[in-house]
């Protein structure tokens, strides 16, 4: 049975195992930001499709110990890479070396993989697959550990959290799968009212829709393993189908968003549409500081500005107070705010229930939970 690789953003490696199990594959091992597992391709293409959290999923394929490069040339040489691709497609190699013994240089033990798969082919077929390092049929991983390779091949192409609905105009838009992330932190469920008050592209209420309406991760666009030569094509296309029947975006739900801004609302709008969910999400031009929310019991998910992007700091704790007053005002609520800054989340004066350490892009930030004005 092949054996794959699911890469986790830092903090969601549970929610990747998760999925996994409900894939019903075999999980085989579980390292700090990857779980593998063995199935066959169908499951691993429908993991890539589905998965809301995993980064990319990789075939492991060749593991093999060397002391020398000639152990890495040779033993890399051995492996067919014309299953994958041809002399007319492209690929690339990229190599991560830990705790390196006789390979300490990563860009030379890129180099001698990519000779030795070119030398394959032209061996073969006195021709070559080229290069290319933007958008490769075929992307090469090579890992070192002490003294033992292991290389894996791509299935995704671009990392799994571009969904394709977004244009990356908002401002410091978060990843698709650490939006996801929240929805499932916070244990929303699509029966409960669901606000983000400072929603930017509106990525957590796209996620929350799409999740809703069993709209796949994936569904907007195509991945690496289709390019390759063993893609079992009629096979996926009829899983694919399957899959596809249960997207039901006739659904209840209470999504709202707003942002102080009506330009980059208008960009969430145009997101929402992209993604196949305008219809689901609520959207107004408000300034959080004068909220006035269409209910008095939500789920409030938000990752509010924080100054190592955007925004002044002292303007911004004042924004940070006044959200905080303007929902002990009135209301219920389940409060949960990405924040990348200890000082803002202290202007709150709100006691947290939960800290949960994530990373939005390399901000080290915390996922903080208030309960506020609920019975204790
Ligand atoms: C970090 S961004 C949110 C990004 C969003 N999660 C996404 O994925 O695109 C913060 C947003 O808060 C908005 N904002 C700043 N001050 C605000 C205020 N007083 N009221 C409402 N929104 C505000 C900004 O316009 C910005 O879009």
């Amino acid at each position: 049975m092949p054996l794959f690789a699911a890469v986790s953003p830092y903090g969601l490696r549970d929610f990747v195992e998760e999925e996994l199990i409900a894939l019903d594959v075999k999980v085989v091992k579980k390292e700090e930001r990857a779980i593998y597992f063995q199935s066959n391709w169908l499951k691993a293409y429908e993991y890539n499709y589905t998965s809301r959290f995993a980064s990319r999923v990789l075939y492991s394929f060749l593991d093999f110990a060397a002391y020398n490069e000639e152990d890495l040339y040779f033993n890399t040489k051995k492996h067919d890479f014309a299953k994958y691709i041809g002399c007319d497609q492209t690929f690339k190699v990229d190599a991560k070396v830990f705790h390196g013994t006789t390979f300490r240089d990563q860009r030379f033990v890129a180099l001698k993989v990519k000779d030795a798969i070119a030398d394959q082919f032209k061996e073969k077929f006195s021709s070559r697959p080229n290069v290319d390092t933007e958008n490769p049929d075929m992307s090469v991983h090579v890992r070192v550990y002490k003294n033992q390779i292991s290389l894996s091949l791509d299935l995704s192409g671009k990392a799994l959290h571009e969904r394709s609905y977004k244009k990356r105009l908002g401002e410091a838009p978060l990843k698709e799968n650490l939006a996801a992330s929240l929805l499932r932190f916070a244990n929303w469920s699509p029966e409960q009212p669901l606000v983000d008050p400072m929603c930017g592209g509106g990525t957590i209420l796209i996620e929350a829709a799409r999740w809703a309406a069993q709209i796949p991760a994936g569904h907007l666009r195509d991945f690496a393993f289709q390019r390759w030569k063993n893609y079992q094509q009629p096979e996926w296309e009829k899983r694919k189908a399957e899959i596809d029947a249960n997207i039901n975006t006739d659904v209840e739900l209470s999504l709202w968003g707003a942002d102080i801004s009506g330009q980059v609302l208008e960009n969430a709008k145009q997101n929402a549409k992209r993604a196949g969910v305008a219809e689901l999400i609520h959207w107004q031009v408000q300034d959080v500081e004068k909220m006035d929310l269409p209910h008095s019991n939500a789920t409030i998910i938000s990752n509010p500005p924080y100054a190592k992007r955007i925004g002044d700091k002292s303007e911004l704790k004042a924004l940070y107070k006044n959200l905080a007053a303007a929902l002990k005002a009135k209301g219920t609520w389940d409060l949960w705010l990405l924040s990348g800054d200890a000082e803002l989340s202290k202007e709150l004066r709100l006691k947290a229930k939960q800290k949960i350490p994530l990373k939005n892009g390399n901000i080290d930030c915390r996922l903080l939970n208030y309960p506020v004005n609920q019975p204790s």
